[in-house]
């Protein structure tokens, strides 16, 4: 085991909390399940009626969300992305559902997702078309607003693709969040503003915050491990950015979670799951509940995994230290408790052992005098009381993350024993 540098970031000093925007809701990241990454654009119905995005998903969604146990475990919000609608408004100039693919119509669908204690989202786009080239909402924000508040929408993901003028696009979202909030219905406001923003200028994150609760800054995520690392690598670079604006009611977004589908290992589940849970991110899931292997379910109700997400202080992780294909990230907990995960991005070879010496991670404070460590992953394991002089080594898998939370031990006598 090498000597190991400590470079340390101090995304925490610089952390100042700006106003995020005032619904009431999203005071920890939402969680959820969201059709796209697995189901993308399928309206081939006739052919592939399983799989297809027509009414009977997402009420199959719904109905397993409850009889398996994924609401009980947190996720509640069942939400639509693109080509969900027909190809022209209405008489009345408002957005409708494809008939044939929706016969009931979205509201519907809502008292459905409704009846079973669950949430309903949508999908909108900014520009004239969305990306998959159904109507746009620019010109009809307030009709689309009241429409989904009429429908009994509780998200919108609101997509950035087909701005005429790309200089609107701040406009545009910000004229839709105050149409949402004119609509009286507490609706979770999810932008792409800064993805979109991001190829012109350095997006303006103060703005971002206040005007939505949820915001995607990078590429869509994609089911292959590329993509996390991708996500991770681009998230750890802009930390001094984005970590300071995520606290309740707004958050980065580095999309979907894609465990239980097709292309991450276990390890690499695990590690997006944990990353996910370390970034505050929304835990908006995209595979096929209906059929999901026993593992990426244990996975993703895992429940002090679920805890390091919902922490109510808020605050998103960062990452702490990268050498030697080695990655450690913290998040600060609530109770001065804190999550910690080492990552080995190492894609060659067996586990390796990485040393963690309490002592020289500032945030580590709190084991002074004494700490209780417990892995959560890979597998669930009391580590015992530390204190600052103890080494922990822990192994990783390649690709895979070792997660840690440590409790700060008070000093009192009758807990350190
Ligand atoms: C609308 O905005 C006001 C002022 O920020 C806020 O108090 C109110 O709760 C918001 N209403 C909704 C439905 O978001
Ligand atoms: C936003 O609203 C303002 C004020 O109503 C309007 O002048 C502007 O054109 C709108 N921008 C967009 C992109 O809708
Ligand atoms: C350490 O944490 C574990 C898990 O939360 C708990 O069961 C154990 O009692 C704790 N030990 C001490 C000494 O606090």
């Amino acid at each position: 085991m090498r000597v190991l540098h400590i470079v340390y970031i101090g995304v925490v000093a610089l952390f100042t909390r700006s106003s995020a925007l005032d619904n009431g809701i999203a005071l920890t990241p939402p969680m959820g399940w969201l059709h796209w990454e697995r189901f993308m654009c399928n309206i081939d119905c006739d052919a592939d009626p399983q799989n297809c995005v027509r009414e009977e998903l997402f009420m199959e969604m719904a109905d397993v969300m409850v009889k398996e146990g994924w609401k009980d475990a947190g996720y509640e919000y069942v939400c639509i992305d693109d080509c969900w609608p027909s190809h022209k408004r209405d008489a009345q100039g408002r957005l409708q559902a494809d008939p044939k693919r929706f016969p009931s119509g979205i509201k519907k669908l809502g008292d459905y997702v409704h009846a079973r204690g669950l949430k309903l989202g949508i999908y909108a786009d900014v520009g004239t078309y969305t990306c998959a080239l159904y109507p746009g909402s620019l010109g009809y924000y307030d009709i689309d607003a009241r429409t989904f508040a009429e429908w009994g929408v509780d998200l919108l993901k609101f997509d950035g693709c087909n701005m005429p003028d790309w200089h609107q696009l701040g406009e545009g979202y910000i004229n839709m969040s105050r149409a949402l909030n004119q609509t009286g219905r507490s609706i979770v406001y999810s932008c792409e503003w800064p993805l979109y923003e991001w190829q012109y200028q350095q997006p303006d994150y103060e703005e971002i915050r206040k005007t939505c609760n949820q915001w995607r800054n990078y590429g869509d995520i994609y089911d292959q491990w590329t993509s996390v690392k991708d996500i991770l690598d681009w998230t750890a670079d802009h930390q001094k950015l984005l970590v300071p604006v995520a606290g309740p009611g707004g958050w980065n977004d580095p999309d979907m979670l894609i465990i239980g589908n097709f292309g991450l290992s276990h390890d690499q589940q695990q590690t997006q799951m944990a990353l996910w849970a370390i970034m505050a991110a929304p835990l908006l899931m995209s595979n096929d509940l209906r059929n999901i292997c026993p593992k990426a379910k244990e996975l993703l109700q895992n429940k002090q995994i679920i805890g390091i997400s919902q922490d109510p202080l808020g605050k998103q992780g960062y990452r702490t230290f990268k050498d030697d294909n080695f990655e450690m990230w913290e998040r600060p907990l609530s109770g001065d408790r804190l999550a910690l995960a080492v990552m080995n991005r190492q894609e060659i070879g067996g586990p390796r052992r990485f040393t963690i010496s309490v002592g020289t991670l500032p945030s580590w404070q709190l084991c002074s005098p004494k700490c209780n460590v417990t892995q959560i992953l890979p597998v669930y394991k009391e580590m015992g009381v530390q204190e600052l002089v103890s080494k922990l080594v822990v192994q990783v898998n390649p690709t895979g993350t070792t997660l840690l939370t440590v409790n700060p031990i008070k000093n009192n006598p009758e807990d350190i024993l």
